[in-house]
């Protein structure tokens, strides 16, 4: 039984849909209730099984209800994906730390860490439950290294520190925690902006397997980190960037942000 946030588009629908194919029972969250409905109904198209539980992370009181709804629907919870971010603030989200508005600051905390860490306290007692929990923090290669998003990099590295630190208290509950770093992925998002502009081009040769990411791509390490097979993973960070981190170099000048 797994909860992916922010799986209403991206990546996170991504996971979500592989998760079922895989058989397991999936609660798809966000806040836009018709794709989170869409993605729910491909779920079940496919033979898997499913469910749309209206979640904005950055909220308490939704994340207590969504805790409920899978207590009471489920009664355990075996997989945690912390998904939801305000990815489509990104672009103002890149730059000098004195250029960057006080509210797009908030946002980051807000739904990025906030949000994750709401989740990870009102969902732990049913991961618990379940004695083999995984949680999976959505992080990314900006994250890692510094490469000018000041805001974004600042959510991503809160998530890097908290994956290792949960993942020590997590262990004398048996609940593994890992980190997934992505490098530039293509989502519905970004598909026109990588189309419209030439200079996304230039990103792809940036990628040392000279392509950026598809969700389905960063979907299957998921699959990985929430199976047993991973049963002594915890507290990792796993880049899956097409070797841009390995060549040490993450845009070009004037690259836009994605
Ligand atoms: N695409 C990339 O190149 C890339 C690279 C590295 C890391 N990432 C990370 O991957 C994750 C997914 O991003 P994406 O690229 O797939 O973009 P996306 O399609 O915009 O996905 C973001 C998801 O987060 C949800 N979300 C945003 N704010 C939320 C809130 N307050 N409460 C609940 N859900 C919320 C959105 O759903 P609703 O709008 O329906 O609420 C949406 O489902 C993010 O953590 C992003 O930072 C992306």
């Amino acid at each position: 039984m797994a909860v992916v946030t922010g799986s209403t588009s991206g990546i996170g629908k991504a996971i979500a849909l592989e998760y079922a194919r895989q058989g397991a029972k999936v609660v798809v969250t966000g806040r836009r209730e018709g794709l989170g409905e869409q993605v729910v109904a491909q779920i079940k198209s496919e033979g898997g099984q499913g469910a749309y539980c209206r979640t904005d992370v950055s909220a308490k009181e939704d994340v207590l209800a969504l805790a409920q709804f899978v207590g009471d629907t489920y009664g355990v919870l075996d997989i945690l994906v912390n998904n939801a971010a305000p990815a489509a603030l990104a672009r103002e989200a890149d730059g000098r730390i004195g250029d960057i508005s006080e509210d797009i600051w908030d946002e980051m905390w807000r739904t990025g860490l906030r949000g994750t860490c709401l989740c990870c306290k009102y969902l732990m007692p049913l991961l618990v439950k379940s004695g083999r929990g995984s949680i999976i923090h959505m992080s990314s290669i900006q994250g890692l290294r510094g490469s000018g998003w000041d805001a974004y990099s600042m959510m991503k590295g809160g998530l890097i520190s908290l994956t290792r630190s949960m993942a020590v208290n997590g262990a004398k509950h048996n609940v593994r925690v890992n980190c997934i770093c992505p490098g530039a992925v293509i989502v519905e998002r970004t598909e026109q902006l990588y189309a419209a502009d030439p200079k996304m081009e230039q990103l792809a040769r940036l990628q040392s397997l000279t392509r950026v990411g598809r969700p389905q791509d960063i979907a299957w390490i998921a699959v990985y980190l929430a199976a047993d097979e991973a049963a002594y993973t915890t507290g990792e960070i796993f880049t899956i960037d097409g070797g841009v981190y390995a060549r040490g170099r993450l845009r070009l000048p004037e690259m836009p942000a994605v």
